[in-house]
């Protein structure tokens, strides 16, 4: 017989879980008849799967034993010299390898992070709209949000300074996605970065900068990260491989400054997974240590996704009323776009998936839920042909709507 467990059972946060809109709709995209513009997806086709087989061999040969053994929590040593290398070569920052933290995904990242920060209660101020999976890490601490103004240069640093002027308490911290947001695809504008970080020290709330999208820029490289400009332990930075090489490894790591801070994530770490795969980091840095293939395979991936970009563009164009309105990213694998005309996107979404067409609708993005006119249209997963028959379909969709 089944034993039904009582709700009062569960932990209060669980209230606060929902599964994810877009883990839901990875569900009905199962179907090849369906077009997705909704998960956020890589291009499969893209992976260097030959090369990370080769890796793969490489390691197996010269550190099996150790890619099969526990390993320490913060990352294998090689890994995160490699990490802080890149870094410093990209952008000129003195990060020291013992800075760097691997983690499972930088998902991962945003949950420790959460850990040690929050209790029930306390404000996180976020860009409005933010990145719903950072919303969902930080709700199991059950935290209140601060949104902050963004327009299409990023979070509006008047409107910061305002908000923490008139909060009480202060937010914990503040987190941010600077380049080719998710889900928006706006970029916070060079200008705009060293002001974000001078407010965030003048009232003594310190940044998550959450990176994933830097590195793949279409026409120049994105601005200097918020890390930069800060003084030393006031930024804390996610980087990932998910989106430069493949997210099925799940290797990510943390640059974190301020030691004390480095110390309580690593033990936070360590009760939750005790250390990311050693085969993966150990397979990860086989592959990435070659600088030459990592930049040529970063090319293709850059390339690939502003022509998807474009044919995007071109199709919304040539497809959509007047009323619906797109911006141009610059790089990453959103755009975002707001129907107009008083439509609900959820609404939308219930018809375009009808036509075999899906996309994320908007308001989950919102911390506070409420607006209802976006969507998040994802270009790298598709190819160009799709993206257009796709894009076709929805404004079939919008005009009924
Ligand atoms: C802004 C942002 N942060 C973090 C993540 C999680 O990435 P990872 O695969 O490294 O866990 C994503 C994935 O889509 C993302 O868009």
């Amino acid at each position: 017989m089944d034993i039904v467990l009582p709700p009062a059972r569960l932990a209060r946060r669980t209230e606060r879980l929902k599964p994810s809109t877009i883990r839901e709709m990875l569900k009905v995209t199962q179907n090849p008849a369906v077009i997705s513009f909704g998960g956020g997806l890589p291009a499969a086709e893209l992976f260097p799967v030959d090369d990370i087989s080769a890796a793969q061999g490489r390691v197996m040969r010269t550190r099996g034993a150790a890619a099969l053994q526990y390993s320490v929590t913060d990352g294998i040593p090689e890994l995160r010299e490699w990490v802080a290398a890149r870094l410093n070569a990209r952008h000129g920052l003195g990060v020291c390898t013992e800075d760097v933290v691997i983690t499972g995904g930088s998902q991962q990242g945003l949950d420790l992070y959460g850990r040690v920060f929050l209790d029930a209660g306390d404000v996180v101020a976020l860009e409005n709209p933010s990145y719903l999976g950072a919303i969902q890490a930080f709700d199991a601490f059950e935290p209140r949000y601060l949104p902050i103004e963004s327009d299409a240069d990023g979070i509006v640093p008047d409107a910061l300074a305002a908000a923490f002027a008139a909060a009480d308490p202060l937010p914990k911290f503040l987190y941010l996605v600077p380049n080719y947001e998710n889900p928006t695809g706006n970029t916070l504008a060079a200008q705009r970065r060293p002001q974000v970080v001078d407010i965030c020290a003048r009232f003594g709330v310190p940044v998550l900068e959450d990176d994933p999208y830097g590195e793949i820029w279409f026409e120049h490289p994105a601005p200097p990260p918020l890390i930069a400009n800060a003084a030393k332990g006031a930024v804390t930075y996610l980087g990932t491989g998910s989106k430069m090489v493949a997210p099925g490894l799940r290797v990510a790591w943390m640059v974190i400054p301020d030691r004390d801070l480095r110390d309580k994530v690593v033990t936070a770490k360590q009760g939750a997974d005790l250390h990311s795969s050693s085969y993966a980091q150990y397979v990860f840095h086989a592959y990435a240590e070659d600088g030459a293939r990592l930049e040529a395979h970063l090319r293709r991936v850059r390339a690939t996704y502003a022509q998807r970009r474009d044919a995007m563009t071109a199709a919304l164009a040539k497809e959509m009323p007047a009323h619906v309105r797109w911006n141009v990213p610059a790089g990453g694998m959103f755009l975002w776009a707001t129907a107009g005309a008083g439509i609900d996107t959820e609404e939308l979404f219930e018809r375009a998936v009808r036509d075999d067409v899906v996309f994320v609708p908007g308001r989950p993005f919102y911390p506070n839920r409420d607006r209802g006119d976006g969507m998040r249209l994802n270009f790298s997963a598709m190819p160009q042909a799709r993206i257009a028959e796709g894009i076709a379909r929805l404004a079939r969709a919008v005009r009924g709507a």
